[in-house]
């Protein structure tokens, strides 16, 4: 990043945005900003301001995952000037609420949606161009069922730009 340039980094958890804090100071960062909210409810940060999102297994702990999208989709550059590149896990299979394990949901694993659905999120937020840049086997989760099928847990890298 150019000395020009300039990173806000969000964050729900305190203690996460004092650790990001505490590393900026450390290493000498001076453009950098970290701020709290939740990118599900409303992204702290002005309408089609930023160059570029990015994001690495966060979108998978939100609960709807079009809402944060459509936030996302809101605070980029419009006219191809902003773009997101995330990564996430996908899904085999959705599984329903009630099977939900806490301990999964924090990994990642039990709010991912197919990669249908997910990419189906990403252009109901508003996004029309959507590439999917890289996708490869995570995990099988055998949850000793012996009439299912084993679910397969993908991690998926994508591009997409704001028109
Ligand atoms: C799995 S960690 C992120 C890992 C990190 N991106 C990496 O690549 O190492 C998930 C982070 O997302 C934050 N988080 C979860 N839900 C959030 C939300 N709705 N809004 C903002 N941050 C959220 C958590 O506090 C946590 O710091």
């Amino acid at each position: 990043m150019k000395e020009s340039g300039k990173v806000i980094g969000i964050d729900l958890t305190e203690n996460m945005l004092k650790k990001a804090r505490e590393n900026a100071e450390k290493h000498g960062y001076r453009n950098v900003e970290f701020r709290h909210g939740d990118i599900e409810q409303r992204i702290p940060v002005e309408d089609n301001s930023v160059d570029l999102v990015i994001s690495n297994c966060v979108i998978n702990l939100t609960t709807n995952k079009e809402d944060t999208f459509r936030e996302i989709y809101r605070i980029l550059k419009p006219d191809r000037k902003g773009m997101m590149i995330i990564s996430d896990l996908v899904t085999s299979k959705e599984i329903d609420a009630d099977s939900i394990n806490a301990e999964n949901w924090c990994s990642c694993i039990d709010g991912a949606l197919t990669k249908e659905n997910y990419i189906d999120s990403i252009k109901k937020a508003g996004f029309t161009n959507v590439e999917i840049l890289d996708e490869k086997l995570y995990m099988e989760l055998d949850e000793g069922k012996e009439d299912q099928e084993k679910r397969q847990i993908t991690s998926i890298s994508i591009k997409a730009v704001k028109e």
